[in-house]
């Protein structure tokens, strides 16, 4: 199995399974198994999807180890966007943020029982959706940190109901300021800076005692910088409240990797990268580190390039060091495609090697 880009999908030329169920607005779009045809591909096109998961010959054997799948993922999300939407219209506060605390509490349960996978959550995006989603991922990001720094049970929910409620104060934030696809002005920009502030007023003026304190910390806190450029209230260092200092590695980390109406994502090896350069202004130091060792650079079932021009796919991870998998080989550094031969470079043995970064395409002709 592999994630691809549907632009690189030749039906004409190879055959592709669908390897996921694909839905769009909630609706099953094609099923698990089902052979994709030009007519299926252009339907996704016009629908907007723009990776997806599939089996084909040069994944064959390829599994996906995610802490979090797929179905989990949408089915949380799916929460999180109605309890969201009863908020905004003004139902029973306390009954959405029980059904939040049950859909962190799954989540939870789901990650303890993949507690050796690295950091590497399925795909699941959608524009329409990405506040919903983005609130699901840095969820899952802090309850994982929160378990890395070997947090107990109830610290690391907080967290996790911190993380999703994050950005519950987007919902009163104009749209037309969420969904602008260009740069925000200076006044947009100070409106979209009241969000931390009015989510944990939400949370304050509903009497929201099913949330706990740490969570609304995190709600406050979750811009703050570690150089004390952050806002609302411009704290530094260890001012920060050490739950919203993970939040905010979270928050960073998924708006990178997500694409989002006015910027592209970046991949997950660069977005790490950055990170790290960001680290001591923007992070804990100690944290970001901490996480960025843990998060899968390379996922299954990606083609890469190695330093020595030879390219390939990702077989599988060497769980102890992320950024250097099992890659088999494709096309040696000769430039010979060798196919389905099933040799592999193991890059925890051959460390004069190393994936210079990921390709686009197919590799075949
Ligand atoms: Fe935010």
């Amino acid at each position: 199995m592999r994630l691809v880009n549907i632009n690189f999908i030749d039906v004409e030329k190879h055959e592709y399974y669908v390897a996921k169920p694909i839905y769009s607005s909630g609706a099953l779009l094609l099923r698990n198994g089902i052979k994709l045809t030009k007519n299926f591909v252009n339907q996704l096109k016009a629908k907007e999807i723009n990776n997806i998961y599939v089996k084909d010959e040069l994944s064959e054997g390829i599994e996906i180890n995610e802490l979090i799948g797929h179905d989990e993922l949408r089915e949380a999300r799916d929460n999180v966007r109605s309890q969201f939407e009863s908020v905004k219209q003004g139902k029973d506060f306390n009954r959405a943020m029980n059904m939040v605390n049950n859909t962190v509490g799954d989540l939870l349960d789901i990650m303890v029982s993949n507690r050796d996978v690295g950091f590497n959550i399925s795909n699941l995006r959608s524009m329409d959706d990405y506040l919903y989603e983005h609130c699901v991922n840095v969820s899952i990001s802090c309850m994982y940190m929160a378990i890395l720094m070997n947090y107990n049970k109830k610290d690391i929910m907080n967290i996790g109901v911190g993380g999703m409620l994050h950005d519950v104060g987007k919902i009163f934030i104009d749209d037309s300021i969420l969904q602008k696809p260009d740069k925000l002005n200076e006044a947009e920009m100070k409106e979209m800076q009241k969000h931390p502030r009015l989510g944990y007023r939400l949370i304050a003026d509903n009497h929201g005692n099913n949330i706990s304190s740490t969570s609304k910390q995190v709600i406050l806190q979750h811009h703050e910088r570690w150089d004390g450029k952050g806002y609302p209230n411009g704290l530094a260092g260890p001012k920060i409240y050490k739950m919203a200092r993970i939040c905010a590695i979270a928050d960073v980390f998924d708006a990178l990797t997500g694409n989002k109406i006015y910027k592209q994502s970046i991949p997950t090896y660069q977005a790490a990268e950055y990170m790290y350069s960001l680290s001591e202004k923007y992070f804990d130091p100690y944290m970001i580190k901490e996480f960025l060792s843990k998060v899968v650079k390379f996922k299954e079932g990606s083609l890469v390039e190695l330093s020595d021009t030879t390219k390939g796919i990702v077989y599988s991870q060497n769980n102890q060091v992320l950024d250097r998998p099992i890659i088999k080989i494709l096309v040696e550094k000769s430039g010979k495609m060798i196919g389905n031969r099933n040799r592999y470079i193991d890059l925890m043995e051959d460390k004069t090697l190393f994936v210079k970064g990921l390709l686009q395409g197919d590799l075949r002709h």
